[in-house]
This record gives structure tokens, C-alpha cells and sequence, in this order.
């Protein structure tokens, strides 16, 4: 699917593409740094691939015996972690980047707490549980457009969502659970390859701000891991915290030892509970209708869920107003930044040997869609499979971005990403 003309204009306009309007003031008055928040020098690339790119590797077989046994069944034990990410978690902590926020305490039935004298709405602590929003952290999609997204799979009630949108010809960003990866590797592997974007929503779905910084980055590395592992080498960029609980702590963690970027949502349709008799189908049904037919500004993320049939169907009824009330549909990882792996090169394609190499600093270095346009990073010759990888399973079909914009439109998408990432670097 090409990307809306209007979206293209955005950049263009504005010179602010991820986020709110917040960011078309900011950019607008500050000059570009030289270096970005996370060149593709960023230490992340290194903790994935732990070999030289030419080490000749071969993925075990999605969903064989080897790839399921290498993986935790459970909450991942801190103590089993591969030393790379430790030693980047102590760096970040070293280099004072990580906040020095109290853990909260898990309440059933109310918010997680923080200790006496931590205020979760004050710019120290800002809890997104508690509605404090931390500035450059997605919460709206542009102006008219629906990002479409789905927590908590893959499960087996995926299977329809994804049919259903491959039918459509929609895209969507899955942010899946690490664990359900594990348990239903064939449905893991259909969304990817039917074009689904990935991102995470951790490993075993806690509040994440009851956990120290050990387990917050298991949570994370052990799912960025499963699907680095499982589709020829991609990193994904983004990440939406299990209840939207995060703070500036958790934030910093994955931010920085991780180079992930949160997306959370602006409306809430309580989908999950269709099931469990929270809410009803005719309640969501009522939301829905009553956002779809609503303001365009700012553009719609409604929380949905794939892990139950009901929710897939509230999607499903749904899909037919999402349209009638021209709305732009589009991945929400894909609307938030244009790049949906961290080591998508500026056409789109994701290059696995990218995730060990050096890149060259001028193909990042540049705020101009012309430069970056030209980039000179490697690139793998077959565009979207992996190089580095054995077996059909990695997804050497997949209709990835490449497939979805031609290279100058997704440069130019990319140079509107810089521009964003230059501003959250100030
Ligand atoms: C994932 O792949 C890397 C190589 O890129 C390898 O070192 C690592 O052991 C693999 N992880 C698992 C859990 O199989
Ligand atoms: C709400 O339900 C009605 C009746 O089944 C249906 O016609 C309509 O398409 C639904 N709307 C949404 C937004 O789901
Ligand atoms: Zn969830």
C-alpha cells in the first residue's frame, strides 16, 4: 500500500512527522544537531548479533524443537541473560541515563503505587498510568489518520484479524507478547509474513514499573531476541508497555539500553474485556461509531486487542465506518516514525547486516531528504530476506515496506523521521 499523499505533505509542511503539534513548534525553531538520539552506531545493534556479519549463521527453524528450547517458557530469570545486555544496562547506568525512580508496588484492582513522597504526575516520575504524558513519546497519530494496531498476540484469534486485513489490504502493527510467539510460532510466522509490522509488548505482559531494571530489560531483550531470531534479523523500534504503565525509568531503560520508542493510544475501547464481561459488544460498538464520526485532530490510536475473538470482531464491524468517515488508515508504528525496524535502511528494507556493521556517519548525519535519500549504507541483495539466514521461515516472502512505498517516498519519510529524532535529542 503507498503512502497517502497527505501524509507525505506532512514533513513537508510542518517538518514535524512522528508526533504532535508540540513538535511542529520545536523543530521549527531549533536548528538541527549533528548527531541524532540513536545513530545507527547505536549500541543496540551490537546486542543482537553477536558475530562478525559474515559468521555464516544459521536460525533454527521457527517453531522447531532448537528455536522453542532456546527461548524462556516463563517470566525470563535475570540471571540467564546474555552478558551483552547486562553490560549495556550498566553502562546506561553508569553514564547516568537511567532515572532513579522507586520501583511501584502491584495493588490488584487499582493502579501499581509508588512510595510516599513520588508523585506520578510530577516530571520526575511522570507514570503514564497515572496520564503524565513525557514528551516525544507517541500518543496521537497525525491529523485524519487511523493507526491501526493490536496488543497481546499472536494468538489464535489473530488468524482472522490477519486474513482479514491481508483481504483489505490494510497494514497493521502487531505488538506481541514474547511468550505467545513461543506458543504459536505458525501464527507468529503468518503475521509476518502477510505484511504485519512488529513491535513488542513484552515478554510475559507485567506493570512494568514494578520491576527493576534488570527485569525490565529481560522483558524487552528476550521479545526484541524471538523476533530479531525469527525474521531474518529485524530490530523492532517500538515498543507499547503492558496497561500503558511506564515512567520515566522504565522509559529511559528501553530507550537506552534497548533503542526502543514507546507508542501508547488516545482511546480506549476496553476491548480486552469483551470476554470476561467487562464491557460489552455493543459498548465498544458505541465508542467506536462515536470516535469514527468525530474530530480528525488529532488522529485516532484506539487501544485493540487480537487475543480474543470478540475483540477481532469489534475491529472487524468496525473497519466498514473507519472508512466511511475518511479516515487514513495505516500501521501505527509505520505512521509514528516511517521506519518500523531499527535497522530499516532509507528504502525501506530491512538489511541484517546492518545490525553489526558501522554505518557510515554521513547517512545518518544529515537532516535533508536528499542525503539521506542517497544512502550509502550496505545493502544485502535480496531486499527483505535475510542473508545471514537458513530456511524459508524467516519470512523470505514478506511484503515488507519495501514492497509498500517506492525508495524516494520512503527516504523522504525517513528524512521526516530524522527531524523528529533531531528534536527529541535536545
Ligand atoms: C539469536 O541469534 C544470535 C545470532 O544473531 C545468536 O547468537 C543467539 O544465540 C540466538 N538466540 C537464540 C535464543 O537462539
Ligand atoms: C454497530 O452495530 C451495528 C448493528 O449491528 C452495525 O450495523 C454497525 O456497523 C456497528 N458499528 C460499529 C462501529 O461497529
Ligand atoms: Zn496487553
Amino acid at each position: 500500500m503507498l503512502f497517502p499523499l497527505a501524509l507525505l505533505a506532512a514533513p513537508l509542511v510542518s517538518g514535524a512527522f512522528v508526533a504532535r503539534d508540540v513538535h511542529h513548534e520545536h523543530t521549527a525553531k531549533r536548528a538541527l544537531p549533528g548527531t541524532w538520539y540513536q545513530a545507527r552506531d547505536h549500541p543496540v545493534h551490537q546486542l543482537f548479533k553477536r558475530g562478525p556479519t559474515t559468521d555464516g549463521i544459521q536460525y533454527a527453524e521457527v517453531g522447531s524443537p532448537t528455536w522453542s528450547a532456546a527461548y524462556p517458557v516463563r517470566t525470563p530469570d535475570v540471571n540467564q541473560m546474555p552478558q551483552a545486555w547486562l553490560d549495556a544496562l550498566a553502562k546506561a547506568e553508569q553514564e547516568g541515563k537511567i532515572p532513579n525512580v522507586p520501583q511501584t508496588t502491584n495493588t490488584p484492582q487499582t493502579n501499581p503505587k509508588y512510595p510516599a513522597g513520588h508523585d506520578p504526575m510530577s516530571p520526575e516520575v511522570c507514570s503514564a498510568t497515572y496520564k503524565c504524558r513525557i514528551p516525544g513519546d507517541v500518543w496521537d497519530t497525525p491529523d485524519g489518520h487511523f493507526g491501526t494496531g493490536f496488543d497481546d498476540g499472536p494468538e489464535p484469534s489473530s488468524v482472522r484479524l490477519i486474513d482479514f486485513l491481508q483481504e483489505n489490504g490494510e497494514d497493521a502493527t502487531h505488538f506481541m507478547i514474547g511468550v505467545n510467539i513461543l506458543n504459536n510460532p505458525q501464527t507468529f510466522l503468518h503475521a509476518f509474513n502477510s505484511g504485519g509490522d512488529l513491535a513488542l509488548h513484552t515478554y510475559t505482559h507485567p506493570y512494568m514499573t514494578t520491576l527493576d531494571n534488570k527485569n525490565i530489560v529481560a522483558q524487552l531483550a528476550w521479545t526484541m531476541e524471538i523476533i530479531h531470531n525469527s525474521t531474518g534479523g529485524r530490530i523492532p523500534r517500538y515498543w507499547r508497555p503492558p496497561y500503558g504503565d511506564y515512567d520515566v525509568r522504565v522509559r529511559a531503560v528501553a530507550r537506552e539500553v534497548l533503542g526502543l520508542e514507546v507508542i501508547l493510544w488516545n482511546h480506549d475501547t476496553e476491548d480486552w474485556s469483551i470476554a470476561s464481561g467487562g464491557t460489552t459488544m455493543q459498548a465498544v460498538n458505541s465508542s467506536m461509531s462515536q470516535w469514527l464520526a468525530g474530530p480528525k485532530s488529532p488522529g485516532l490510536i484506539i487501544l485493540e486487542h487480537e487475543h480474543h475473538e470478540q475483540a477481532v470482531q469489534a475491529f472487524i464491524d468496525a473497519f466498514p465506518h473507519v472508512k466511511a468517515n475518511g479516515w487514513q488508515m495505516g500501521s501505527v508504528a509505520r505512521l509514528a516514525g516511517g521506519s518500523v525496524y531499527q535497522n530499516e535502511d532509507a528504502s525501506g528494507n530491512v538489511v541484517p547486516a546492518l545490525v553489526a556493521g558501522p554505518i557510515d556517519a554521513s547517512q545518518v548525519n544529515s537532516g535533508t531528504s536528499s542525503s539521506t535519500g542517497s544512502s550509502s549504507a550496505p545493502r544485502s541483495s535480496s531486499s527483505s530476506a535475510a542473508t545471514t539466514s537458513s530456511g524459508s521461515n524467516t519470512g523470505a516472502a514478506k511484503n515488507g515496506a519495501a514492497a509498500h512505498a517506492p525508495a524516494s517516498i520512503s527516504a523522504f519519510v525517513a528524512s521526516g523521521v530524522l527531524a523528529a529524532l533531531a528534536f527529541l535529542a535536545q
